[in-house]
């Protein structure tokens, strides 16, 4: 393989403004100055996981414009192919971000070029997914560009997805995950009314729609990995949270790259904490990813 990780997925400009709380319908407030940062859970991911010294390549769509122009650079700066990208046919997608004190965020997203990323697209690109050893795809890109994916791996690499913003998942795609990766809420979507009261019941009714494993991300209280072999609990790092923005596109990444590696189901989550952890305590989303220097002195 000539990549150790290949993310298909979203690149958005982050427009950010923290607050002290969110306004309610009708209602305005004001915040912080703007910051604009390259965000988007796609190009999130291959920053994450190029810093960490991952061989990465990004298959996304962006517009022909400034925001366009700062993904790429981002990109580059990070180590990332970026033969991948596609330029043109709406503007760069661009996220809406509103971060309280506590480190929150609400975000907003106009998927823009995203929203124009196809299948036509991945078989364009089919030479790319095939030289990568595992694929991971987010849902901030068209559904059906994410089954063409999932259709045109080579054998024996390894796909990972976070299906988020959630939506239900068709059979095809479901089957192909190894992990997928969700946090509550995105398991109570996927699952429907099926969902149980604790994540435990989550793995257990996700892994029988077909996937080979299931990672569940409990935020604080770590994480849940789950295989056919069983359930294991991983416990979070506690840092002093600044801004969660991009942290579990973080975790998602440094999970993927070190299961390519061979790395076990759990030991791989927790690696994963780890970079997850030293992002939350830095502001933005790629410029707070860890190299794996930092991942060792946490
Ligand atoms: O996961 C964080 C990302 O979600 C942000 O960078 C924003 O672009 C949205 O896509
Ligand atoms: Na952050």
């Amino acid at each position: 393989y000539d990549y150790d990780l290949l993310v298909v997925g979203s690149a958005n400009a982050d427009l950010v403004i923290g607050v002290e709380r969110r306004p309610t319908a009708g209602e305005t407030v004001l915040g912080s100055d703007l910051v604009v940062h390259p965000g988007g859970k796609g190009a999130n991911q291959s920053v994450a996981a190029a810093r960490l010294g991952a061989r990465t390549a990004l298959l996304a769509r962006v517009g022909d414009d400034a925001h366009g122009r700062l993904l790429l650079d981002s990109q580059r700066a990070a180590g990332v192919d970026t033969a991948g990208v596609l330029v043109g046919g709406a503007p760069t997608g661009v996220a809406l971000i509103t971060v309280d004190p506590s480190g929150d965020n609400s975000i907003v997203v106009s998927p823009g070029a995203n929203g124009r990323l196809t299948p036509e697209d991945v078989r364009a690109a089919a030479s790319l997914v095939r030289a990568s050893r595992v694929v991971s795809a987010q849902l901030e890109i068209p559904l059906e560009t994410v089954v063409e994916t999932v259709r045109t791996l080579a054998p024996g690499s390894r796909f990972v997805l976070n299906p988020s913003p959630p939506r239900p998942l068709p059979a095809e795609v479901l089957a192909a995950c190894d992990p997928l990766i969700v946090n509550e809420h995105e398991a109570r979507v996927v699952l429907g009314d099926g969902a149980g009261p604790e994540p435990e019941d989550w793995a257990t009714a996700l892994l029988a729609l077909g996937p080979r494993s299931v990672v569940v991300t409990l935020g604080a209280r770590g994480a849940l990995v789950a295989d056919a072999h069983g359930a294991v609990r991983v416990p979070s790092v506690r840092v002093e949270t600044v801004d969660t923005t991009g942290a579990g596109d973080s975790f998602t990444a440094a999970l993927a790259w070190r299961l390519g590696r061979g790395e076990p189901l759990s030991a791989a989550a927790a690696y994963a904490a780890r970079v997850g952890a030293v992002a939350v305590t830095r502001p933005g989303a790629q410029e707070s990813f860890p190299t794996a220097e930092e991942v060792e002195s946490l």
